[in-house]
């Protein structure tokens, strides 16, 4: 049996929909007080060259609720930090762990390690994609919407890693999705391709705009991310020229249906991509997507290694 990972949405097509009715029956089973442990005895390694809150909470008590455990790895303190390469670091967490967990800068050094490691590699994030971030994103519209299709998701802002995976996500489930950006930071061209490829067999629609108002219009779903992401920072003063006409402001989501709801990965910079109004207000879901990171992440786990 090969190994599967999940570097990419796109490793997970085929299962997506089920790992999201796997993570909605975890959420439940646990707020039943179900406290079963497939996970006794397996380890995971996570490896973080970025900071994170979310990712890093999510996965470790994720898996010590299965019954497993995590080990926290900064890049700077292992040894891939002074130069062993990713392809020995992959041969060697083989033999200690079962499952391997990377947010990199480079998605070719994720791509590289799912290829060396002889187990199950999860993207926490890279600079092309942030797969688990989609998963608990899909969750959160199904648990809000009751399903995807005729829903209309419009993301707004940077055409980022988050925007990419969601590209993805929205045209394997179904979904309709409009990417608002501007002309220079618009979403990688390969993976916009794929979506709309995917989209058309799966009855859905995507499309790229750069006119906020025309992409929110009639939005069941309005997201948006940092206009500076991890390791955009040189580039900020331009950044946040170029995004002001891009914020979710009260006007802006006016434009959506009136039960529309508010997403964002978070961390989020109040008052630049969001106002705190709209962040703060009835229409926002941004806790519920950050909780749904630890329930989707522990069911991709189960499906990964095969234990449920
Ligand atoms: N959304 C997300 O991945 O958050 P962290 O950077 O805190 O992990
Ligand atoms: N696009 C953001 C997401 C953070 C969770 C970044 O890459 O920094």
């Amino acid at each position: 049996m090969t190994k599967r990972d999940c570097v990419s949405v796109l490793d997970i097509e085929a299962e997506l929909k089920k790992i999201l009715d796997d993570a909605i029956n975890l959420k439940a089973g646990w707020a039943r007080g179900e406290r079963e442990k497939p996970l006794a005895g397996k380890s995971m390694a996570m490896i973080f060259e970025k900071p994170s809150t979310r990712t890093r909470v999510s996965f470790e008590v994720g898996m010590a609720q299965l019954g497993g455990y995590a080990l926290n790895l900064a890049r700077a303190d292992i040894q891939l930090g002074r130069g062993e390469t990713i392809t020995d670091t992959a041969r060697v967490l083989s033999r200690y762990v079962d499952i391997i967990m990377y947010r990199a800068f480079d998605h070719n050094m994720v791509s590289d390690l799912a290829k060396n490691a002889t187990i199950p590699v999860i993207n926490g994030l890279d600079n092309l994609e942030h797969p688990c971030q989609t998963l608990a994103d899909l969750m959160t519209i199904l648990e809000h919407k009751k399903g995807f299709e005729g829903k209309k998701l419009a993301y707004i802002g940077d055409g980022n890693n988050v925007c990419n995976s969601l590209l993805l996500g929205a045209a394997v489930v179904g979904m309709d999705m409009s990417a608002i950006c501007p002309e220079e930071y618009k979403p990688d061209e390969k993976i916009y391709k794929k979506a709309l490829e995917i989209a058309s067999t799966n009855n859905c629609k995507i499309d790229l705009t750069s006119v906020p108002e025309k992409g929110v219009e009639n939005a069941d779903i309005i997201y948006t991310d940092t206009w500076i992401s991890m390791g955009d920072d040189a580039d900020a003063e331009a950044r946040n020229k170029a995004f002001q006409p891009y914020q979710v402001n009260t006007e802006l989501v006016s434009a959506a249906k009136d039960d529309y709801i508010f997403m964002h990965c978070l961390p989020a910079h109040r008052n630049s991509e969001v106002t705190d109004e709209v962040m703060d207000g009835e229409n926002s879901v941004i806790f519920d997507q950050a909780e749904n990171r630890l329930h989707a992440q522990k069911a991709l786990i189960l499906f990964l290694l095969e234990a449920k």
